[in-house]
């Protein structure tokens, strides 16, 4: 990882990429920077807490059957807002909607598709601790310019740019549009990202590991049988202490994996079977296995990359391994046997 310096601006960074290395196009740009304009209002709000009275519940219930809270509303209100009108969208698909989100009549269209979890882990608004949200850019295929919902079934491969912010004691924005990942953190004096991580790069061992352990008895044998040999600690077989630690925000967990490694895990379970596991595929496990492969991790559905996981619903779910990239192929390699 190369801590920066010199102060770039992320619309700097987006223009020497479009520029310098032809890594994106114009529309691309002002796509992302249009998200992370976003990202920073919904910062604002967040940071008003219970002053701005954006704690607590609606009182209705989302596609994926979870309470909405004001916040996971208001963000994707605020996510929407800034994206229909800048003519470089084909449409939107949020975590909070059953179906994608046209762009309106009255303004143009472009290329892309944007696929978004407004406001993820949003069980710890109320209590303060870190939320996020994530991000993922695909294209619109070839001379479609009204995209269905089997339009944004596109393997996790074809993403053409992923993000989050986390929303912490700093605010910060992670990207990556194939060329490595990078942080921004968020100068709210000045009002804009600043470069502060230049290529990320998660170490490829670790003692570290995030899994919800209340689920323990309802996991498969595998995942049971990687978590008791970590638990094992120095006389077991790994012949080292793990240490743990589960935020219940994904986009927190996968920051600290980035920042100093481990491998965070939500498998399937008996609990969730029937949903094929907990975490969404298109909102969240794929913009992050992008991101963390991008920053030289793994990331597993427990049996193949997620990336090349061929998506069958909008909403679908999925199991997820990620992080250093030789726990991810431990854990995998269980999942073989
Ligand atoms: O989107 C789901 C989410 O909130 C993730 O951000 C987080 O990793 C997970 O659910 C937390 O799950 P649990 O409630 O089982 O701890």
């Amino acid at each position: 990882m190369t801590r920066v310096h010199k102060p770039i601006s992320l619309t700097r960074y987006l223009i020497e990429e479009q520029r310098e290395k032809g890594v994106i196009k114009p529309d691309l740009r002002l796509l992302i920077e249009v998200v992370a304009r976003a990202c920073k209002t919904i910062a604002t709000q967040i940071n008003k807490g219970d002053l701005g009275g954006v704690l607590g519940n609606v009182g209705s219930i989302n596609v994926q059957g979870e309470v909405q809270k004001k916040l996971d509303v208001l963000s994707n209100e605020i996510l929407l807002e800034a994206n229909e009108w800048g003519g470089h969208l084909a449409a939107i698909a949020s975590e909070e909607m059953d179906d994608p989100y046209p762009i309106p009549h009255r303004y143009p269209k472009g290329e892309y598709l944007l696929v978004f979890d407004p406001l993820d882990g949003s069980s710890n608004i109320d209590v303060n601790v870190s939320v996020g949200t994530i991000f993922s850019v695909l294209k619109a295929p070839e001379g479609v310019t009204e995209p269905k919902p089997e339009d944004f079934l596109q393997p996790g491969t074809k993403q053409v740019a992923a993000g989050y912010t986390v929303y912490g004691p700093s605010t910060v924005l992670v990207l990556t549009v194939g060329d490595g990942t990078h942080m921004f953190t968020l100068d709210r004096e000045q009002g804009s990202f600043v470069l502060t991580e230049m290529n990320v790069r998660i170490p490829e061992d670790t003692a570290e590991f995030a899994i919800n352990m209340s689920n323990m008895r309802h996991w498969e044998v595998p995942v049971k049988r990687y978590i008791d040999e970590l638990l094992a600690g120095k006389t077991g077989p790994r012949g080292k202490d793990f240490n743990m630690r589960w935020v219940a925000s994904m986009v927190a967990d996968v920051h600290r994996i980035l920042t100093r490694g481990g491998v965070f895990m939500y498998p399937v379970d008996a609990k969730c079977r029937d949903k094929g596991g907990r975490l969404r595929l298109m909102y969240e496990a794929n913009p992050m296995a992008f991101i963390v492969e991008q920053a030289g991790g793994g990331a597993t559905d427990g049996h193949i990359r997620i990336l090349e996981r061929q998506p069958l619903a909008l909403h679908e779910r999925v199991p997820v391994f990620l992080g250093s990239k030789n726990e991810v192929a431990l854990v995998t390699s269980y999942h073989r046997d």
